[in-house]
């Protein structure tokens, strides 16, 4: 959307965002899954947490429980509220980010603009695209919460996959296939491929 605020000015700070990274000892970034649901995001993410945490880094995880029941509790499925969706996310990203953490979001995200976006709002090289991947048969067999069932039965309306797109990544930076992989799998590719780029 177009910026409405007139007569605002950006505040610069006294302590920079580099300074807030230096005391942390971390490379902030963002760490954004996409995929299905039930392809694995939030586990996989949650997974990363954990070792993350026990490394002694300071991260934090946005995904649905956290943001559609607070900040985006006004948006459902429709296309545009997907896309207010993600652009609210990677805006929250930005700022846990700019405090130094090292964050990660797990969202359907299904637009290529909306994560592309995101990425262009970020300082180069601090947004990694993971691509969460399974098939939507997998998935569909998986269905963890009965919604693909609920889906197909006409009772959900845009579900993702179903009635409603979801575009995967062309040039994620790193894919995770779990249809193959354990968790533990995915979190071992996640942690190999943060050293490569020095996050960790
Ligand atoms: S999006 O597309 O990024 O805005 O979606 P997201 O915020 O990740 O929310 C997806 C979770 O909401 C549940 N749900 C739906 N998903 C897709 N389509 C429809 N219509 C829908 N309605 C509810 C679903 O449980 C998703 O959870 P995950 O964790 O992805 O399985």
């Amino acid at each position: 959307p177009t910026v409405k605020a007139t007569n605002v000015v950006w505040h610069p700070h006294n302590v920079t965002r580099a300074e807030r990274a230096q005391q942390k000892k971390q490379q902030p970034c963002v760490i954004w899954f996409t995929g299905l649901s039930g392809a694995g995001k939030s586990t996989v993410a949650n997974a990363l947490e954990g070792e993350l945490y026990r490394r002694g880094y300071h991260s934090y995880l946005l995904d649905g429980d956290n943001i559609r029941h607070g900040l985006n509790k006004d948006l459902g499925f429709s296309d545009a509220e997907r896309v207010e969706n993600i652009r609210r996310i990677g805006e929250v990203a930005k700022l846990f980010a700019d405090a130094g953490l090292i964050v990660l979001t797990a969202f359907i995200s299904p637009f290529r603009a909306d994560r592309e976006l995101v990425r262009r709002i970020m300082p180069p090289g601090e947004f990694f695209e993971v691509y969460v991947h399974a098939s939507l048969d997998v998935c569909e067999r998986r269905d963890p919460k009965g919604l693909y069932k609920k889906a197909r039965a006409g009772q959900i309306k845009n579900f993702t996959g179903i009635d409603s797109p979801y575009e995967a990544p062309e040039k994620p930076d790193l894919v995770l296939d779990t249809g193959a992989l354990s968790v533990e799998q995915s979190v071992e590719q996640l942690l190999a491929f943060l050293k490569q780029k020095g996050r960790i």
